[in-house]
């Protein structure tokens, strides 16, 4: 008799923070120096699907993974942490239950792909990690929280803890030396700030020269205005940020978010040796949003930068025509986005409503 083929597929959307997560306390259980703030983006321009298998006919065989198409490494720590904690989730659970079917020893066979083209430049780990969560969850039947699911996704790569909720979503450091206060938490439904919308302008589609990982590390080992951020920067943004998302004030998420992608990229170039992230035509984004707001006469755009040159520009839907338009006149004039820039217009979203 053909053994059963246990499946579970699941799809995990992108998030881009407006206050930065940037640096860790301790590296091992990726435990952050700080809390962080994003908005998580609609599944509908970019997400990552993963399907989840196990067998007992892949006896013998290795757990896999495929990353679009082609054979990825599984065995990094941070996967290899991901997959213990959920295994042992569901080992418990076999406990509690003999008649369960043992799944926690079978070998895993995932497959998992973007539907925005990796080479776009756009991170893709936060997707990447939560969706992988997520779908091994579901073929374990775990019976856990977005929140607790968070606490394993940061394992995988810190931000992916914040794509397991949609809306605004609040990453709390915690201070716990185990790490299980440093978890996800939803500040808002997207239903509470439906107009939100994001264009992210591909400036570049390189691979980024010095990953977050690394960077976000010499960051914390070196840079002197990195200690101010921590201790009152960050701490002020959040409370800021929450406030302005709790009474719809764009005025006031758009100076966080532009001070706080201002701030993150002050202390990357205070690193030593400097760390620039965003290069000329990015610097020009950061103008034309200026330039938008003076002819707006009020704050209609914010800009934000991750570790790498591509903008992301929040708006609110009724702005759309004096952001939308002049950044697509830019694009048509500016010479480092003739050929290769493309961009993606979402709308802030929630997980529940997209997600099978
Ligand atoms: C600049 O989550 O990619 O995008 O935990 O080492 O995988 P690791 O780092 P990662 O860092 C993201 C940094 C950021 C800011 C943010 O998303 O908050």
């Amino acid at each position: 008799m053909a053994e059963t083929i246990y499946k579970a597929s699941t799809t995990a959307p992108v998030n881009i923070a407006v206050v930065k997560y940037w640096g860790k306390r301790d590296p091992k259980l990726n435990l952050p120096t700080n809390s962080s703030l994003s908005v998580t983006l609609s599944q509908a321009d970019l997400r990552t699907l993963t399907t989840a298998t196990c067998s007992a006919s892949y006896q013998g065989q290795e757990d896999s993974l495929i990353l679009n198409g082609e054979p990825s490494d599984i065995k990094g720590a941070r996967t290899q942490a991901c997959l213990r904690e959920l295994r042992a989730k569901r080992a418990a659970l076999e406990a509690e239950n003999p008649s369960l079917p043992k799944l926690s020893t079978l070998p895993l066979r995932i497959v998992s792909e973007n539907n925005f083209p990796t080479a776009a430049g756009l991170a893709s780990s936060a997707a990447g990690f939560a969706a992988l969560v997520r779908a091994i969850a579901d073929l374990y039947e775990l019976p856990s929280s977005p929140t607790e699911l968070s606490l394993i996704a940061r394992q995988g790569s810190g931000s992916a803890c914040r794509s397991l909720f949609g809306g605004y979503v609040a990453w709390r450091a915690g201070e716990r030396d185990d790490g299980l206060d440093s978890k996800a938490v939803e500040v808002a439904p997207a239903s509470h700030w439906p107009s939100m919308r994001a264009l992210i302008l591909v400036v570049s589609a390189a691979k980024k020269g010095v990953s977050s990982t690394s960077g976000m590390q010499q960051t914390v080992a070196t840079s002197d205005l990195f200690k101010g951020r921590v201790a009152n920067v960050v701490p002020a943004h959040m409370a800021a940020m929450e406030a302005a998302i709790k009474d719809r004030d764009f005025a006031k998420f758009a100076e966080v978010t532009m001070k706080d992608s201002n701030s993150f990229h002050a202390c990357c170039a205070d690193t030593y040796p400097p760390i620039y992230y965003m290069n000329d035509v990015s610097r020009a984004a950061v103008r034309a949003v200026q330039a938008i707001n003076e002819a707006a006469g009020k704050t209609v755009a914010a800009y934000t930068f991750d570790a790498g040159p591509n903008a992301v520009i929040y708006y609110l839907e009724e702005d759309s025509a004096p952001v939308v338009g002049t950044f697509y006149n830019l694009l048509q004039s500016t010479d480092g986005w003739k050929d290769e820039a493309k961009s993606y217009s979402s709308t802030a979203t929630q997980l529940d409503e997209t997600t099978s």
